[in-house]
């Protein structure tokens, strides 16, 4: 099934929680010859990011859709940046070998989150780093003008819609758990906060009535959405 996020989607997404991954960045120790994996890379606009922050950091982005790879290919030439097509639950790396893995909005698309996470921790050095950003549509505030603000339902068009295209819209407050089941420590945790730009946020219920419509959904519009957005940090013991 086709997924719902185009290169543009991404590309502002990625725009939005930019703040926040400077600060999962800052937790890295600043040691030379880092290498990172960017887990679910999509189109490569934030495996950049990965690589800069030392001068001798080489960053690889896997994701399992060979036609959003070669976007991220045809973006990315310099050469401490490789992209690999594979999946997160079974990744094609020795165990022990990277300090950091990043996982911005991918888990909360992998039906085996749980095996794509002990990978990760597999690939993982001791004392490496695993950061993800996932939102969680539980905590989810619509506005209309024609109601009080309100939570959204369970079963709201929404949540029914990420699930039908095979998403988890829970996944963002789950992660913690999940860490520690697979044997991450140290995990910190917290949701993201950023000022509403009334344009942007405009952009984005646009954007989600787009994709409702996909799936034949009509939706009465919001004036005013929320989704909280979880950043979780953790380490391989
Ligand atoms: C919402 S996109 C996020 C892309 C990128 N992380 C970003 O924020 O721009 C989710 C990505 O996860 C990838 N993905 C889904 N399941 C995967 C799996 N099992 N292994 C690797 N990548 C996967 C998809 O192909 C897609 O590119």
């Amino acid at each position: 099934m086709e997924k719902p996020y185009s290169p543009c989607f991404l590309c502002n997404q990625s725009r939005r929680t930019q703040p926040a991954r400077q600060f999962l960045y800052n937790q890295i120790p600043r040691v030379k010859g880092l290498l990172t994996l960017d887990v679910g890379c999509g189109t490569g606009v934030i495996t950049p990011e990965l690589a800069t922050y030392t001068s001798h950091a080489t960053a690889i982005g896997i994701d399992i859709d060979s036609t959003i790879l070669a976007k991220a290919i045809n973006r990315n030439k310099s050469t401490n940046l490789h992209f690999l097509l594979a999946d997160a639950t079974a990744l094609p790396f020795r165990a022990n070998l990277f300090t950091f893995a990043l996982s911005h909005f991918t888990l909360m698309w992998i039906p085996k989150r749980m095996k794509a996470l002990s990978e990760t921790f597999r690939i993982l050095c001791s004392k490496g780093i695993l950061a993800a950003i996932e939102p969680d549509y539980s905590g989810r505030i619509e506005a209309r003008n024609s109601s009080p603000k309100q939570g959204l339902p369970p079963q709201s068009s929404l949540i029914k819609c990420l699930q039908n295209l095979g998403a988890d819209p829970f996944s963002g407050s789950q992660l913690p758990a999940d860490l520690s089941i697979v044997g991450f420590t140290n995990t910190r945790f917290g949701v993201l906060s950023w000022e509403f730009n009334k344009i942007g946020a405009h952009k984005e219920i646009l954007g989600e009535a787009a994709l409702l419509k996909t799936q034949g959904i009509q939706w009465d519009l919001p004036t005013f959405t929320f989704t909280p957005i979880f950043w979780v940090l953790a380490s391989k013991p």
